[in-house]
C-alpha cells in the first residue's frame, strides 16, 4: 500500500502558522511519527504553494500510489482545476482539513474537492491525516 499525503499552500508553515487553529507541530515532525506508526505501509509526503503544481502532482500520483490524502488548503475553496484533477484520476482521494472549516468563515464551507473525494475528514487537527490513513487500511495492514 502506497499513499501520498499532499499538502497545498501555506501548510509548509505548520508549527508557526496561526497555532491556535493549526497547532504547534511541524508537518515534517508529524509525518515522521506517522511513518513510524504505519511502518508497514509506504507513506510519502509532498507540499506545494502553487496551484498548477498540485494538479501535476495529483496527475502523476495516479501512476504511483494507491491513494492520495489531500489537503488542498485554501485552493479547496477556489480551484475548479484541482477539483477536475481529482475527478480525472481513478485512485481514491480522501480530502482532509486540520481545522473544522464548517465552523469558520462562510467561504471555507465550499469545497471543489469533496464531490469527487472518496470521503472527507475535517476538524481533528493533525489527527485528520491519521484518520484518513485508517480509511485506507484493514487492521491487519498496520
Ligand atoms: C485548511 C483549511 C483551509 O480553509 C485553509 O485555507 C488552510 C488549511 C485546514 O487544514 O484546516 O490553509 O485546509
Amino acid at each position: 500500500m502506497k499513499l501520498l499525503l499532499l499538502n497545498g499552500p501555506n501548510l509548509n508553515l505548520l508549527g508557526t502558522r496561526e497555532p491556535e487553529k493549526y497547532g504547534t507541530k511541524t508537518f515534517e515532525d508529524y509525518f515522521s511519527e506517522l511513518q513510524f506508526k504505519f511502518r508497514k505501509i509506504e507513506l510519502s509526503y509532498d507540499q506545494t504553494n502553487i496551484e498548477g503544481e498540485l494538479i501535476d502532482k495529483i496527475q502523476q500520483a495516479r501512476q504511483i500510489y494507491d491513494g492520495i490524502i489531500l489537503n488542498a488548503a485554501a485552493y479547496t475553496h477556489t480551484s475548479v482545476g484541482i477539483g477536475d484533477a481529482v475527478a480525472a484520476i481513478d485512485i481514491p482521494v480522501v480530502e482532509v482539513h486540520i481545522s473544522n472549516t464548517f465552523s469558520r468563515e462562510e467561504f471555507r464551507h465550499r469545497s471543489y474537492i469533496s464531490p469527487n473525494a472518496k470521503g472527507v475528514i475535517v476538524g481533528f487537527g493533525l489527527q485528520s491525516y491519521e484518520l484518513a490513513i485508517h480509511s485506507f487500511l484493514n487492521d491487519a495492514d498496520e
